[in-house]
């Protein structure tokens, strides 16, 4: 049965960059025997200026009978002020997370050998780079109540926001970690503020106690979240799987892309336990240079490659096109944010187009 993926390219950046990913899987959909069934929807501000709402009832039917949402960004700061805190929720990235229990969210961090010139870390230290980052996506402090901002006796106001976690989604988030690292090398940091946080103290417990009881193969190694961030500018090559909480991961996951150089290259993956799954570049809208043509879509890409392993479940396929994200770098291929000084610089869909170069060169080359 063909894959149902819904596209949505949402804000800023997003368009652009969802045009090349769309684009390479139609590629794979034509020549390589991977049916889906693709339909494309707005999101964010351009569902409020068509359907004077967020998220009308049509598109959320498919967010949640979809098998893959491929999702752009969102966050244009021309929501805040124009459309009511309500709408905004109704058709935040946040509530598909949460609605469609997307608990597990992969954020792979490699670095291609082409790429050591365009990062700020030293070759030596971040050559061979290759670890991911599984962040827990559905609790914590993003979903924790009692939230918001409330006025005291005295006329100030307090903002509140809950950092909570219960066992059972520590419990399948450092699972699916574990799972993660059984396929590679077999080494998990699970990263907490243990020593501060009576949530973090518990996550320590109970990913240590997993790992011991249903994962003996696998080396679960504890760190402090503040030093997590340390290690991964001083030492990336020790990483393989770190599993953490929704907030340390969303820093963390940023704080990884400075090893190379731009957030542009980052991919995720989203998935939940029924086989669903939302894939998106990590690096946002960016507004300032949205409708140029000059974003980077590999973020976008890379996603679409994780949807063909995690999805479509063909993972020579994702590795094939790794394998072309790569060649076409090697070959020199790069948008402005990863280009060395003086370096030429190609748009957004002239790397499409490199990639798709890259991908019929490596189907022909002799097995
Ligand atoms: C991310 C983003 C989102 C987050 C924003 C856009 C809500 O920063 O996916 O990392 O904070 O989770
Ligand atoms: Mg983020």
């Amino acid at each position: 049965m063909a894959m149902k993926l819904l596209v949505l390219p949402g804000d800023g950046v997003g368009p652009e960059v969802t045009a090349q990913a769309v684009r390479v899987l139609e590629w794979f959909a034509a020549h390589r025997g991977i049916p889906m069934d693709i339909t494309e929807r707005g999101f964010g501000l351009v569902n409020w200026q068509r359907h004077g709402t967020m998220m009308p009832d049509e598109t959320w039917a498919r967010i949640t009978a979809a098998d893959a949402i491929l999702f752009g960004a969102t966050g244009s700061l021309d929501q805040q002020g124009v459309v009511p805190p309500e709408e905004r929720r109704k058709g935040s990235l946040l509530r598909m997370r949460k609605a469609l229990d997307l608990y597990a969210n992969l954020r792979p961090v490699r670095v291609p050998d082409a790429l050591l010139d365009a990062s700020p870390l030293k070759p030596r230290v971040v050559r061979g780079t290759d670890y991911v980052i599984l962040r827990e996506l559905t609790a914590g402090t993003y979903f924790g109540e009692p939230r918001g901002v409330s006025v005291l006796e005295d006329g100030t106001r307090r903002g509140v926001n809950t950092h909570r976690y219960d066992e059972g989604e520590i419990i399948r988030a450092v699972r699916f970690a574990c799972r993660l690292a059984m396929g590679r090398r077999r080494h998990v940091t699970s990263v907490d503020k243990a020593n501060v946080m009576e949530a973090g103290a518990l996550w320590r417990e109970v990913a240590a106690r997993v790992a011991r009881d249903e994962f003996p193969e696998v080396t679960l190694e504890p760190m402090l979240a503040d030093n997590c961030a340390l290690q991964l500018t001083r030492a990336p090559t020790r990483f393989d799987v770190i599993v953490t909480d929704n907030l340390f991961g969303d820093l963390l996951s940023d704080a990884g892309g400075a090893a190379l150089g731009s957030l542009g290259m980052l991919p995720s993956a989203s998935l939940n336990d029924r086989g669903q799954a939302l894939y998106e570049p990590v690096h946002g809208s960016a507004p300032d240079i949205a409708g140029k043509g000059i974003a980077n879509p590999l973020g976008a890409i890379l996603s679409a490659a994780l949807l063909l392993r995690w999805s479509a479940k063909r993972p020579e396929e994702a590795a094939l096109l790794e394998r072309a994200v790569d060649a076409a770098l090697a070959a020199g291929a790069r948008t402005a944010d990863i280009a060395a000084p003086g370096e030429a610089a190609l748009s957004t869909a002239g790397i499409g187009d490199a990639v798709l170069d890259a991908l019929q060169r490596e189907v022909q080359l002799p097995a």
